[in-house]
């Protein structure tokens, strides 16, 4: 929490409970009278959402697996059984396989906020780091999760993601075979995939927690990137976290959930793919093995090197630029040289940012189609080139851009302070 604790117990049970473990003031200090930007707009209910879709994942996954059984043979048949026999089952695999669907969306969402309003930078570095772990195990638990239902996809796309550890040199070979546990994606791969897919969400919320720490301690950043007063005048900068952001946490929830619900309910599978309803068999590769969308544009990056780059060969080069394209992100606080956080007064790397939003999601594209095709039909001009001209540009916004214009940009003017960024000239000065 920042700032001193306002919390005083009143009844003698909470004074008597507070001078031994102080939770309900934890609680009060962090969620109650938490002194909160009062300029905060809707980017900044996502942290919420992703709360409580990491629980619809946790409670939904705990009674899914009472049904389901992690065995080569029964594995497919008994997600089928949770679809049509057991009670509500239906709900509770559509609800965690869609909510998968929703928690990336939300945690992109989140993201991009954080990149667009200079979250990452000081003194948030921490906090964004912490992020950037949370987004790794998210991306490890999905992976093992999708391939638990031992559909066709399930198993052809672990087998290609996990061969891809075979192109690191001298230890590649014997690495995917300690994942497997075996000379193949098998039995042994998918009880420890099982395994892990139960435990990681549980260490993502430990991880959450401190994410949600290391927040309390500089407080929330802010649409216009200035800093809360010290003293009196930060309370005009400022509102208690309830009720005017539980409230406002609450209705974006509400409303994220009604187009999750959307989903569950009408489209259940519109966001899977048709072959992962054909159980896995090793002696018949699909015709185009695709990841979850959430993956794509990484998938995109990791066959966009064709070519070997000096002693790398080119099945290395797109593994490690793959790995690259993530690891890039815990140091971005370092990369980006401006002292102006917000976009908002950063003119010219406002148009990069917009540039990168729509490579990011032209990279998802290129990742999902086959990288011989044409773009949009245009002789000559193939998926494969657009994805090595857009990871370009991935790599140069992190490696060039934010560096470079950091130190020559000229940022717009921006409000005296946070007050004044919202009542404008009936604001007080400080
Ligand atoms: C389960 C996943 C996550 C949860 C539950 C979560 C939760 C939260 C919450 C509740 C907040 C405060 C409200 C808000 O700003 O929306 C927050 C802020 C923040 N999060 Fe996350 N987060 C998650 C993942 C991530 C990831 C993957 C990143 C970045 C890689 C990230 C970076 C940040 C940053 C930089 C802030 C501070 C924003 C600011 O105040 O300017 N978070 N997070």
């Amino acid at each position: 929490m920042s700032g001193p604790s306002t919390y005083e117990p009143k009844t003698p049970v909470t004074r008597w409970l507070d001078s031994r473990l102080p939770i309900i003031r934890l609680g009060w200090d962090s969620f109650v009278d938490f002194p909160t930007p009062r300029n905060l707009n809707y980017w900044w209910t996502f942290g919420g959402i992703l709360a409580v879709f990491l629980m619809i994942q946790i409670i939904s996954g705990v009674v899914l697996v009472m049904h389901y059984v992690p065995h080569e043979s029964l594995a497919f048949e008994s997600v089928e059984r949770i679809r049509r026999d057991v009670n509500f089952g239906w709900l509770l695999q559509s609800m965690h396989a869609n909510g998968a669907s929703f928690f990336f969306v939300a945690v992109y969402l989140h993201m991009f906020r954080g990149l667009y309003y200079g979250s990452y930078k000081a003194p948030r570095e921490v906090l964004w780091i912490l992020g950037v772990v949370i987004y790794l195990l998210m991306m490890a638990t999905a992976f093992m999760g999708y391939v638990l239902p031992w559909g066709q996809m399930s198993y052809w796309g672990a087998m290609v993601i996990t061969n891809l550890i075979g192109a690191l040199p001298f230890v590649g070979d014997a690495i995917r075979e300690w994942l497997w546990g075996g000379f193949s994606v098998g039995q042994a791969t998918l009880n420890r995939f099982f395994s892990l897919h139960y435990l990681l969400p549980f260490v993502i919320a430990g991880v959450v927690g401190l994410h949600i720490w290391a927040l309390h301690v500089p407080g929330n950043g802010n649409p216009v990137g200035l800093e809360v007063r010290k003293g009196d005048a930060g309370k005009k900068d400022t509102l208690p976290f309830h009720p005017y952001y539980t409230v406002k946490d609450g209705f974006a929830i509400v409303v994220y959930l009604m187009v999750f619900a959307l989903f569950v309910f009408y489209m259940p599978n519109a966001l899977g793919h048709a072959d992962n309803f054909i159980e896995a068999n090793p002696l018949s590769t699909p015709a185009h093995i695709v990841p979850e969308w959430y993956f794509l544009p990484f998938y995109a990056i990791l066959r966009a090197v064709t070519f070997d780059i000096g002693p790398i060969d080119a099945k290395l080069g797109g593994v490690l630029a793959m790995f690259g394209a993530i690891a890039i992100l815990f140091v971005l606080p370092w990369l980006d040289t401006s002292k102006v956080r917000s976009m908002r007064y950063r003119p010219l790397t406002r148009w990069f940012f917009i540039f990168f939003v729509l490579a990011a999601l032209a990279l998802g594209w290129c990742g999902a189609k086959n990288p011989d095709d044409y773009v949009l039909g245009i002789t000559g001009f193939k998926f494969l080139y657009l994805g090595q001209f857009l990871t370009l540009y991935y790599f140069a916004y992190f490696l060039v851009v934010l560096p470079v214009l950091g130190l020559i940009e000229k940022p717009k003017q921006r409000p005296a302070s946070i007050e004044a960024a919202v009542l404008g000239n009936s604001a007080t000065t400080a």
